[in-house]
């Protein structure tokens, strides 16, 4: 028997017994005559004592030759602690070691794997097993597994069959880039990883399973970021003779659910927002509403007032910076230098300081008199001691930089809080949305998603202006998850292929499987896919999903740890045909 505890177990009601420990040596302290190793498990830290007066001194001498990260098994008897560790939960406590056995030897790791470490991003992930020796990462892990054991919990209580659909697929279209994989007893042709398994759950619907679930990964070829890994998990969801309400009451019970188990809170019924209202009060479909700062438009009250700038101008928007009118104008030039970067790519900021006396100072005093500046104030719910921003042009773009400005002033007024969780649901997206480049229609869920029954009448006339039975699920700021209810008849599904600029054949030879299952009896049906990466982050109180998964690739899509992207030889080249014998 390795050992009769672990290193997280012991405490001083075991003071007195003889027991047996494994686990790594996390550090050695020598002090001639007396030894202490720290030893380490997921458990825990033990510390041990091999003490020369009170065993044999070649136990002594023995561990002094341990190095960090050997692995070790010990026997001894448990003894209270002389200097107490209040730090950790064995800290009353340590092991009068009578027998230590080496059990494998370790190099010397090349990073300080404890709590804190000095080994930088590239270093850790290719020594990714050593990183998940430490605390934190393990945690995350852990934390990991315990959202996952929830979602099942909560999802097969509510009657959802857990089915595996496949990999090796034909592409789906969700927006992105493909992964394909060569097939080798079909020249020429290839198969594609699937960037989610859309298709396959309509299909169970048809097959009459009702309701589905499957945790699963998803393959994305698009560009990196926090957000964003090619290979993500997704917990995807289905659901058979559902309306959109159905859909949004399930899943809003799925997070709060996890909210309560995970972190012991008892949320309110999530705010629903349409998007065209999130686009205009946030600038942004995912807004973050842990803060306000909501946008105020400011055209009716600015234009016609000789000031130029504004009069041309499509939209004025303008927001409130909570108590910040005391800004320097070192300060204020900060934010004007942040928004006129190139990323963002704004022309400015005018300013008005709502002074705690209930009086004004701007940046365009010469335009606007106090009456003015007041109406402003009012329109972007300003108080005495806040700081209005305000920035015009083009609609799509001022709401969208003014967008990036809120975001920014919340980090740094601290308004971020990773404790506080507000969730909302996003509404009534457009089914559409136009490609400048391509010239035609995208669809901005996916083809598979319906219009709203009310609009169906200006798919042939304004096919922009019709809004989808589309929803996605915000959580601080970040998309954690979106669906739809389905078009469930071929003649609508063709009709959107149309749309979509698919030639007849080309709707027939990427999707004839669904349409056809389509004449045989397809149930009104809908779901949703929550991105599981992203919502075991947020609920972690983080935002960058690489934290939470074991083995991630880096911003360049490589796995450093295996160095995979990588060549093959000539010979699998050959046999997958994609070199020519010469
Ligand atoms: P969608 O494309 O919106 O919908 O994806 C669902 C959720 O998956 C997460 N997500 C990602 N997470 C990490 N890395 C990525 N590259 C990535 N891409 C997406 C997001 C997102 O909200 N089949 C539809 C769902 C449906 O209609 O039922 C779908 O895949 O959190």
């Amino acid at each position: 028997m390795y050992r009769s505890h672990n290193n997280g177990e012991l405490r001083f009601e075991n003071v007195g017994e003889e027991i047996s420990l494994s686990g790594w040596v996390q550090k050695v302290r020598d002090k001639g005559f007396m030894i202490w190793v720290d030893l380490r498990d997921r458990y825990g830290i033990t510390q041990l004592i091999f003490d020369g007066e009170r065993t044999d001194l070649s136990l002594v001498e023995n561990a002094r030759s341990l190095g960090r990260e050997f692995v070790i098994q010990v026997k001894g008897k448990v003894i209270e602690r002389e200097a107490k560790n209040n730090q950790i939960p064995t800290g009353d406590i340590e092991i009068l070691v009578s027998e230590l056995n080496i059990l494998n030897e370790s190099k010397v790791p090349p990073f300080t794997i404890e709590n804190e470490t000095d080994g930088g991003d590239e270093l850790r992930m290719k020594y990714r097993y050593l990183d998940i020796r430490r605390k934190p990462v393990r945690e995350n892990l852990i934390f990991r597994s315990k959202v996952t054991m929830a979602v099942r919990s909560y999802l097969s209580q509510e009657g959802f069959v857990d089915v595996e659909t496949h990999y090796l697929i034909k592409s789906t279209p969700e927006g992105a880039r493909d992964f394909v994989v060569p097939s080798r007893m079909n020249e020429g042709q290839f198969y594609a990883l699937p960037q989610s398994p859309q298709t396959f759950k309509q299909l169970l619907m048809v097959g009459g399973l009702d309701k589905y679930f499957q945790i699963v990964k998803c393959f994305r070829d698009e560009d990196l970021r926090a957000d964003r890994q090619p290979e993500f998990t997704q917990i995807d969801c289905e659901m058979a003779f559902v309306e959109q309400e159905d859909i949004l009451n399930t899943f809003e019970g799925l997070v709060r659910y996890l909210l309560k188990e995970i972190k012991g809170l008892d949320l309110e019924a999530f705010p629903r927002i349409s998007y065209d209202e999130a686009m205009r009060t946030y600038g942004n479909d995912k807004p973050d509403i842990r803060f306000d700062m909501k946008f105020g438009e400011l055209n009716e009250m600015a234009q016609g007032k000789g000031f130029g700038v504004f009069d041309t101008q499509e939209l004025i928007v303008g927001i409130a910076v909570p108590g910040c009118s005391g800004y320097s104008r070192k300060q204020i030039d900060k934010l004007i230098d942040f928004v006129k970067k190139p990323q963002i790519g704004a022309n400015g900021l005018i300013w008005v300081k709502y002074n705690e006396d209930g009086s004004f100072k701007s940046s365009v005093d010469k335009f606007f008199n106090q009456e003015d500046l007041k109406l402003w104030a009012d329109q972007v719910n300003a108080k005495p001691g806040d700081l209005i921003l305000v920035m015009a042009g083009e609609t799509d773009k001022t709401r969208s930089q003014m967008s990036v400005l809120r975001m920014e002033l919340a980090e740094q007024l601290g308004l971020r809080n990773p404790n506080v969780f507000a969730p909302l649901w996003v509404l009534d997206f457009p089914l559409l949305e136009w490609d400048e480049e391509s010239k035609r229609f995208h669809a901005m869920h996916h083809p598979f998603t319906s219009p709203k029954p009310e609009d169906v009448k200006l798919l042939d006339t304004d096919p922009g202006k019709v809004r989808a039975n589309a929803y996605d699920m915000v959580l601080n700021g970040n998309e954690i998850g979106g669906g739809s209810i389905r078009i469930f008849d071929k003649a609508m599904q063709s009709r959107m292929f149309d749309l979509l600029g698919f030639t007849k054949a080309e709707a027939i030879d990427q999707f004839g499987f669904l349409m056809n299952a389509f004449e045989y009896g397809a149930p009104p049906h809908g779901g949703l896919a929550f991105g599981l990466d992203r919502l075991v982050a947020i609920l972690g109180g983080r935002e960058t999903i690489r934290d939470f998964i074991a083995f991630p690739k880096n911003n360049s899509g490589r796995d450093v740890m295996i160095d995979a992207p990588s060549v093959i030889d000539d010979g699998q080249l050959k046999e997958l045909h994609l070199k020519l014998d010469l």
